[in-house]
Order: structure tokens, then C-alpha cells, then sequence
């Protein structure tokens, strides 16, 4: 396979037709993962999903960073197992669990953080379910797409080689008064 075929770019595309996927997978970039974890303030004491978590990069930095749980949520088989691999040759199977579900049915009410790279129109679709099951002060940060009608606490844009990368954080309990 030549090179480009490998891109995790062209990767996501191969599996963007995964059947009941809401959105494609486009994985989060690892020079972005550093601000992702200060954005949401992770801590020993967060419950840390990641919605639609791909091949589980995000989940196992948090598990890295030492949270209390990470819970990679994956409706793609074959990417949750990626994910599973991924934290076995890191040691952190103790500190992941893995979903292999739709997240919209799946329970978020001990969530402290949440990260979704989802798309503006599935995060819309999510709202009712955030806030009708997150604490209040629950963090919930999103790559490149808001939540409609809930007011970010803070942006911050990153400047990548092909394209400008925005990271928004909200907290349930202000964002969505
Ligand atoms: C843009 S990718 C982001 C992957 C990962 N969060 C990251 O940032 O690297 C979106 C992911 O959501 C998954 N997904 C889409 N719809 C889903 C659903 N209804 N339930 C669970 N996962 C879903 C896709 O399979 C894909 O892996």
C-alpha cells in the first residue's frame, strides 16, 4: 500500500460507510491532544467519555493523564478493538472501558467530561440527551463543531499544517442557561 492509502486521513474515509455511524471516522489529531486534556481541566476524579471514540487515541491520553476512567464509546467494531489494542500495548486496560454501542443509547449520567469530534448536526441531535442526563459542571469539550444554542466558555484555535483546528468547552449548568 503506498503511503497515502495509509493516512489515517483516508483511513477514516475507507470506514465512513460504517452502517449506523452518524458520522465518519477523522481521527483527532495527536499534536491537539495536549490542549484537549488543559481545556477540560482532566483530573484523578473525572469519568472521561469520548463519544464516537475511533480508534480510542483521545480516551487513552485522558487514561494516560491518570483519570479515574476513561469510557471509549464506539458503534464500529473494528475500530473498538483497534481502540482495545491500543490501550493493551500501553498498559491501560485497567484504566478504559470500551463500549461497542450507539452513544445515544448509551448512559451518561456519572459523566464529568465529555469529548465529541462529531458534526454540528449530531451534536444538535445530542443536546436534549446532555442535558437531560450530565451533572451540572460537567465539562464537554468538541473539535471543529459547537452545540447549537449552548454558548462555549471558552474557544481556542489552533493553527495545523493544512487548516485551522477550534476547540470549544462548555460546561453544563452555565453553557446551556
Ligand atoms: C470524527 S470520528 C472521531 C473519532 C475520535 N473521537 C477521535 O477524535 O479521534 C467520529 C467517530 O464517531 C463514531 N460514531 C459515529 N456515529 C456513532 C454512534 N451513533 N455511536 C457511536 N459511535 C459513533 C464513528 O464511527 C467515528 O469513529
Amino acid at each position: 500500500m503506498s503511503d497515502l492509502w495509509n493516512s489515517e486521513e483516508v483511513l477514516g474515509l475507507v470506514s465512513a460507510y460504517y452502517e449506523g455511524a452518524r458520522v465518519p471516522w477523522v481521527p483527532t489529531r495527536e499534536e491537539l491532544l495536549d490542549t484537549i486534556m488543559k481545556l477540560a481541566s482532566v483530573k484523578p476524579t473525572d469519568i472521561f467519555y469520548d463519544l464516537g471514540c475511533g480508534d480510542g487515541r483521545v480516551a487513552l491520553k485522558a487514561a494516560k493523564e491518570g483519570v479515574k476512567k476513561a469510557i471509549c464509546v464506539e458503534i464500529n467494531p473494528t475500530l473498538i478493538e483497534r481502540a482495545r489494542e491500543s490501550a493493551k500495548v500501553e498498559n491501560a486496560l485497567d484504566r478504559i472501558e470500551f463500549i461497542n454501542e450507539d452513544f445515544f443509547k448509551v448512559n451518561l449520567s456519572n459523566a464529568t467530561v465529555i469529548y465529541m469530534y462529531l458534526l454540528t448536526s449530531v451534536n444538535r441531535a445530542l443536546r436534549p440527551k446532555l442535558e437531560s442526563e450530565l451533572k451540572d459542571g460537567t465539562r464537554i469539550v468538541t473539535l471543529d463543531f459547537e452545540i447549537p444554542g449552548w454558548k462555549p466558555v471558552q474557544i481556542i484555535e489552533i493553527a495545523l499544517p493544512m487548516r485551522t483546528a477550534r476547540l470549544f468547552l462548555y460546561i453544563k449548568g452555565v453553557s446551556d442557561k
